[in-house]
């Protein structure tokens, strides 16, 4: 039997949260919760297998048009995530960066997110890439502002720039997106990753996420190896 290749960098989209809650009578809080412990159980076992950078889509820019109530219990959420629920991922030497704007998360959330990424940032294993308030397009526009400020401060040259040197203005200088997941049976992209995803696979199921277990995830694996990846080459 072939070794099983394991992507370098895979991302989620993690969706379903509120379907899954519904479907049993529940508030839309309850799969939030949920899906923070799937998250957590998916950052272990990714990185056990060997992949280098897993990014997941917790919050989008656009999700801040929700409900005060459901905002407010997700930013209460990721605060005892950050704080108190991480011990795993610390003490299996996962390094947790985040991607996303600042403005306008409350400040107690900055805290938290500040908090984990001190607490991680020499360990070694692996990547965990938070993508909190974050939006696809506006981190290119961000990107394209930080270089537009280093041209005029005459930091860097315009010639300088190609898709290398472009992607250290991104929010995290991480390598291309191999595998892209996306839960819940939606065929979108919702302004996620999108100048890392050039290239990737993409891999969608049904599954809503808080049912997104180990072995969900290891089909999405099992599928990646069975693409015959060409880049544009001919075969
Ligand atoms: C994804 O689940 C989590 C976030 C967007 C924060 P949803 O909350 O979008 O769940 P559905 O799509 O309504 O089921
Ligand atoms: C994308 O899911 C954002 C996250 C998973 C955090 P949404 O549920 O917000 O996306 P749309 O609205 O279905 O496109
Ligand atoms: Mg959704």
């Amino acid at each position: 039997m072939q070794e099983l290749k394991i992507p370098n960098h895979v991302a989620i989209i993690m969706d379903g949260n509120g379907r899954w809650a519904t479907s049993r009578g529940k508030k839309r809080s309850a799969g939030h919760l949920e899906g923070s412990k799937t998250l957590e159980k998916l950052a272990l076992h990714s990185i056990k297998k060997g992949v280098k950078v897993l990014s997941v889509y917790a919050f989008s820019t656009d999700n801040f048009k929700r409900s005060k109530e459901e905002v407010d219990y997700l930013m209460d959420l990721f605060i005892i995530q950050f704080k108190n629920k991480m011990k795993k991922i610390i003490k299996e030497n996962i390094k947790v960066v985040f991607s996303g704007r600042q403005h306008p998360l409350r400040e107690d959330v900055l805290s938290a997110m500040n908090e984990i990424t001190e607490k991680t940032k020499n360990n070694t294993n692996g990547i965990l890439n938070i993508c909190l308030n974050y939006g696809g397009q506006e981190e290119i526009v961000d990107a394209a502002k930080k270089f537009a400020e280093d041209i005029v401060n005459k930091k860097i040259s315009m010639d300088s720039i190609d898709k290398q040197s472009f992607n250290k203005y991104l929010y995290q200088n991480l390598p291309p997106v191999d595998l892209l997941i996306r839960t819940s049976g939606e065929y979108r992209i919702s302004n996620f990753m999108p100048y890392q995803i050039s290239y990737a696979e993409f891999y969608f199921t049904n599954v809503l996420f808080p049912d997104f277990n180990e072995d969900e995830f290891d089909k999405a694996i099992e599928s990646f190896n069975n693409r015959d990846r060409r880049f544009g080459n001919a075969k």
